[in-house]
């Protein structure tokens, strides 16, 4: 029987084992807060931030919701974030991609305090991350580490393949599954648009993750029997519903799981993931600023 993994009961176990620590926090005074900055007028990115800021009330935390217009200048967004880094009662800080084209990503990715940084994208956090002792871990990076864990699939000594080697997915997922860490110590292979043959890396993988953005990139025919498949890829496509659009994963889930041991379904796999795993570096974040020990899950 193929293990098709719910990614929105761990979620749960996830939140619920932050209770402890946002307690933890409040009882010594402090509420965690989290601030989004949106700067574009996306229907996507608007609902990415709403879903962000309810997980926060739902938990008891703080969430600030901060907007921008789009055609604002660019010092509109830095000074925001350079008030939101000064700010004591504020402990993590997320700007919402994509940001307009006149403002320099690197420039939003350097100008959040490290120590605020819960998306992890500081070059500061993502050189703890490569050296092996990360402040905070990237979210989907670290939600796939954690669904993996609450899996009972250890990664240790197994070939891991990842398709796609984006700074948000690939690469850090890499880079956190390659350490000699627990929940880590994996053979690790980073595929992309340039690879030979992704089929013959796949094949001899005993866990795929696909971070591309293109649906049915990967079917049961690029699989070995009874590997692992963790699927991030996150597609709209066509269909006769009231939206007019369903969401699909890079893997060909039908005939994938007739193959692998265990699956994630999109949606309802990596994405409440990464949502959770924001709440969690958001606790940890308060509990680093204020000096209160703080368990977590
Ligand atoms: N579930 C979640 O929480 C979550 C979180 C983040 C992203 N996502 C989804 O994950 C997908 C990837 O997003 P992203 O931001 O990580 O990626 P991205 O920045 O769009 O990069 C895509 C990666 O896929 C590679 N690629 C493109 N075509 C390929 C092909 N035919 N074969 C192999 N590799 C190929 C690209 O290679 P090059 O580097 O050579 O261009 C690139 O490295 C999207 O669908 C996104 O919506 C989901």
């Amino acid at each position: 029987m193929t293990n098709v993994i719910d990614g929105n009961a761990v979620a749960a176990d996830v939140r619920a084992g932050l209770e402890d620590g946002v307690a933890a926090l409040k009882d010594a005074g402090v509420t965690p807060r989290l601030a989004t900055v949106l700067m574009n007028d996306k229907q996507a990115s608007a609902t990415y931030v709403s879903m962000k800021q309810r997980d926060c009330e739902e938990l008891g935390m703080g969430a600030e919701d901060v907007r921008i217009d789009p055609d604002a200048p660019a010092e509109e967004l830095f000074d925001t974030v350079a008030d939101l880094n000064e700010r004591e009662d504020v402990h993590g800080i997320l700007v919402q991609d994509p940001t307009p084209d006149h403002v320099d990503d690197e420039r939003v990715t350097a100008a959040v305090a490290p120590r605020k940084d819960v998306d992890a994208f500081h070059p500061e956090n993502v050189g703890k991350l490569v050296g092996g002792n990360p402040r905070f871990k990237p979210c989907t990076p670290h939600g796939i580490q954690k669904l993996l864990e609450h899996e009972g699939i250890d990664p240790e000594g197994k070939d891991v393949v990842i398709v796609g080697r984006s700074k948000i997915v690939g690469k850090p997922l890499a880079n956190l599954l390659f350490q000699k860490a627990p929940g880590a110590n994996a053979t690790v292979t980073l595929c992309h648009s340039r690879t030979r043959d992704l089929a013959a890396h796949t094949r001899r993988a005993d866990i795929v993750v696909s971070a591309v953005g293109i649906e049915d990139l990967i079917d049961a025919s690029m699989l070995s029997e009874g590997c692992v498949v963790i699927d991030v890829g996150i597609n709209r496509v066509d269909a006769d519903n009231e939206k007019g659009y369903r969401l699909t994963g890079d893997v060909d889930f039908e005939s994938a799981k007739e193959t692998a041991s265990a699956i994630t379904p999109v949606p309802g796999g990596v994405g409440p993931m990464t949502r959770a795993m924001l709440l969690y570096n958001t606790v940890k974040a308060a509990g680093e600023q204020h000096d209160v020990d703080v368990p977590l899950p």
